[in-house]
C-alpha cells in the first residue's frame, strides 16, 4: 500500500481536509475535558529539525504523547544529517525505527527525497517553500471563530514566503480568495508555490487595497529562516508593508488578524494589532496541537468510523 505523506497542502483533498477539521474538533474537545485518548499507543514519532522551532516541536511532541505515543527529537547539529549522510539513506534508516516522521528543513526537494525513501508517513514541519501544518491550524482557527472559509477573502501582506505559498494552495482546494501584496521584487512565484491556476488570488501593489474588505488579514516575518543575510535590505524594502491599526480599519468590520509567530512587533505588525480583539494569534498557536493530533491519527490509522 502507498504510504500517505503530508509534504504540501495539496497532498490532502477537500474531503480529507473536512474530515481532519471535524476530527480536530473532537480531539480538542477530549483534551479540554481531560479525557484520555490514546489511539497511537506504542507509536513513535521522529522529529528532525534543521531549523529552529518552538511551536512546531512542542505541538508535535506534546501531541504525540497525548495520543499515547512517544516522540524523539533529532537535529542537524547532533546527528549524521549535519555531516553529509545522504538524505535518502536517512529516510531508509529512520523510517525502519519509527512509525511517523516530521521534518523541518530547507528546500522542499530534501523532504521529498526523504519521503521517497521512507516506509512511514512524512509530515512537512516547514520548508523554504511551504508550511502546511500552520495553514491547517490557521484555517481551523478561522472556521472555529467565523464558520466556513469558502468564498471568504484572506489578505496576505508582506513576503511571498512559505506561509504565503501555502495559503495560495489552500485557496485552490477550499475555494476562497487570497489578496496578496508584496513589495516589488518579492512577488509570488506560481511554480514555486505549487499553483495550478490564478483563479483564487489577486496581487495588489498597495497593501491597503489588498486588505480592503478582507475577512482575514495575515502576515509573517519579513526575513524567514535561511534568508538572514538579506535582513538589512528587507527591513528597508518592507517598511510600508506593516499590518497596523489603519490597515485593519479598512478590512471587514469583523476581520480577524493572524500571524504564525514568532512575530516582530514594529516590523510586519504593530504591537496594537497583535493585542487587539481582532487578533487570534494565541488560538492559532494552540490549534497547531489539535490539528496535528488529527493529522497524525489520520496518517497512521486512516478515517475513524
Ligand atoms: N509557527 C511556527 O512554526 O513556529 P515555530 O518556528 O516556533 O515552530
Ligand atoms: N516564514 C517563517 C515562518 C516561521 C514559523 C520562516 O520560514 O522562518
Amino acid at each position: 500500500m502507498k504510504v500517505k505523506h503530508f509534504l504540501q497542502f495539496n497532498d490532502l483533498s477537500k474531503d480529507e481536509l473536512e474530515y481532519l477539521f471535524e476530527r480536530t474538533r473532537l480531539i480538542k474537545q477530549k483534551f479540554k475535558s481531560y479525557q484520555q485518548y490514546w489511539p497511537l499507543t506504542d507509536r513513535t514519532l521522529v522529529m528532525i529539525f534543521e531549523k529552529a522551532s518552538t511551536r512546531t516541536r512542542l505541538s508535535f511532541e506534546a501531541g504525540m504523547q497525548q495520543l499515547g505515543g512517544s516522540a524523539i527529537y533529532l537535529n542537524t547539529r547532533d546527528s549524521q544529517l549535519g555531516r553529509g549522510e545522504p538524505v535518502e539513506d536517512a529516510g531508509q534508516v529512520i523510517s525502519r525505527m519509527s512509525d511517523i516522521v516530521m521534518i523541518r528543513t530547507f528546500e522542499q526537494s530534501i523532504i521529498e527525497r526523504f519521503a521517497a525513501n521512507s516506509r512511514v508517513p512524512v509530515i512537512n514541519g516547514l520548508t523554504n517553500e511551504y508550511h502546511p501544518c500552520q495553514i491547517l491550524a490557521d484555517i481551523y482557527t478561522y472556521i472555529e471563530q467565523r464558520g466556513s472559509i469558502q468564498g471568504k477573502t484572506v489578505a496576505w501582506i508582506g513576503d511571498s514566503n512559505n506561509m504565503c505559498n501555502t495559503w495560495l494552495q489552500a485557496a485552490e482546494i477550499l475555494d476562497f480568495n487570497v489578496h496578496v501584496s508584496t513589495p516589488p521584487g518579492y512577488e509570488v512565484e506560481p511554480e514555486r508555490a505549487g499553483l495550478y491556476g490564478h483563479e483564487h488570488y489577486e496581487e495588489f501593489k498597495d497593501p491597503m487595497e489588498a486588505a480592503r474588505n478582507a475577512d482575514l488579514v495575515t502576515t509573517d516575518v519579513w526575513t524567514s529562516m535561511g534568508w538572514e543575510a538579506e535582513n538589512d535590505e528587507r527591513l528597508k524594502d518592507f517598511a510600508d508593508w506593516q499590518v497596523d491599526e489603519d490597515m485593519m480599519a479598512v478590512a471587514a468590520p469583523d476581520a480577524l488578524f493572524m500571524h504564525c509567530l514568532p512575530a516582530h512587533r514594529g516590523e510586519e505588525v504593530s504591537a496594537g494589532v497583535m493585542s487587539s480583539p481582532q487578533s487570534v494569534v494565541w488560538e492559532e498557536a494552540e490549534n497547531r496541537l489539535h490539528v496535528q493530533k488529527a493529522l497524525m491519527e489520520y496518517l497512521l490509522l486512516g478515517k475513524i468510523k
